[in-house]
């Protein structure tokens, strides 16, 4: 007997607003063009809004008109379009701002429209789409990209901060490294809460030059040094955190496990790892992390990980999983040095990155 279909026409209706990608692609642009930044003041008529963001007016229409029908700006009379409770993140002057969390990269849309290759091969799209280069390679010769990435990543890092920051007992460090820093938004955060704190930043030399911008609007420079360089390579000696805030999700197991073994490597016997990122869980739930998963899969070649699977990683890379705190946001996975380092305790427990954080 063939199953009939249920016809239930509000999962029709639902599915059509989920799976369409005019919507997303609309918002995105009205954070190009800066839109909720002219409307602070209040609505403004159509015209007045197109010559400021550099728009034509029509055109404008069509798209504000789209979003206001799912509460995305509003048209308050005809063709004058205003603020609603939605729009409100999309202001560049929102604490909690979401408006360079979307930037439109060419490079990213090619790869999603190859999904289809990912699903049935494992592989990233990214890497099919272009010639086998690896996500964070491409940067290297794309700076106005790099820099839009860097800042979409850390776009979330004032809510991430809000709810991770007490998970983070740091009370008692003095020194932190933070393995694959981006511009350092997330470790300005923490000096900003710990003032006794000082912190090596480490990323690739072509993503840190907007490092030091960004530690002196947040008055922390004194505190933290910048470094260039690859967490491939070996790291800043000694420290008591080494602090990896959604890295390890962009990597493969073999990857993942190099990086963590350079932590080990540097680390002193009573140093910590803190690993801040979504922790998989199985079932129906709805789950950032699990969506974060496919983008994973699509453009890094890495992955959202289970408990399970984080604890047999540092076990591989020669650390113990002592805690895991799931907050609202991410999870904060705390690890311990388990067993001697996996190629010899090159930290001699002298601390390198107190001085050198202090002399910064
Ligand atoms: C998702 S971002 C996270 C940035 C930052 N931890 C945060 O959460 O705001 C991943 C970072 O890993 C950095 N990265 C990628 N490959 C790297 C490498 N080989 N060495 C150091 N950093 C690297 C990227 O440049 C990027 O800043």
């Amino acid at each position: 007997m063939p199953v009939t279909p249920r016809i239930d026409l509000a999962s029709v209706t639902r599915l059509t607003e989920l799976a369409d990608y005019i919507v997303p692609f609309t918002i995105r642009v009205m954070c190009d063009l800066a839109v909720a930044d002219q409307l602070i003041e209040g609505p403004l008529p159509v015209d007045v809004l197109a010559r400021r963001v550099g728009a034509d007016p029509a055109a404008l229409t069509r798209g504000l008109r789209a979003l206001a029908g799912r509460g995305i700006f509003t048209e308050v009379t005809p063709e004058v379009f205003g603020l609603t409770p939605l729009a409100e993140p999309l202001r560049s002057d929102h604490p909690f701002s979401v408006r360079e969390c979307f930037p439109l990269m060419p490079p990213d849309i090619y790869s999603w429209a190859r999904l289809t290759h990912s699903l049935r091969t494992g592989e990233t799209a990214f890497g099919h789409v272009h010639g086998g280069t690896r996500y964070y390679d491409h940067f290297a010769d794309h700076p106005y990209e790099c820099v839009r990435f860097e800042r979409s990543a850390e776009s979330v890092n004032p809510f991430v901060l809000r709810t991770v920051a007490p998970a983070l007992d740091l009370r008692t460090a003095r020194t932190l490294v933070d393995v694959g820093s981006g511009h350092g938004t997330f470790v300005a955060g923490l000096l900003t809460r710990h003032r006794e704190l000082h912190a090596i930043l480490l990323d690739l030399p072509h993503v840190v030059t907007e490092a030091p911008d960004v530690l002196a609007r947040a008055g922390v420079a004194d505190r933290c040094e910048v470094r260039g360089g690859s967490f491939f390579d070996p790291l800043p000696e000694g420290a008591d955190v080494y602090l990896l805030k959604t890295i390890i999700h962009d990597w493969p197991d073999e990857q993942a496990t190099a990086i963590l073994r350079n932590v080990r490597a540097a680390a002193r016997p009573d140093s910590r790892v803190v690993i801040v990122e979504s922790v998989s869980r199985y079932g129906n739930h709805d789950d950032t992390g699990k969506v974060m998963d496919v983008k994973a899969l699509a453009l890094f070649g890495g992955r959202t990980r289970t408990e399970p699977e984080f604890r047999a990683l540092l076990d591989d890379a020669g650390f113990r999983l002592a805690r895991i705190t799931p907050t609202s946001s991410m999870s904060v996975l705390e690890a311990v040095p388990a067993v001697p380092a996996p190629d010899g305790d090159r930290a001699t427990g002298r601390p390198a990155v107190a001085a050198a954080g202090r002399t910064a």
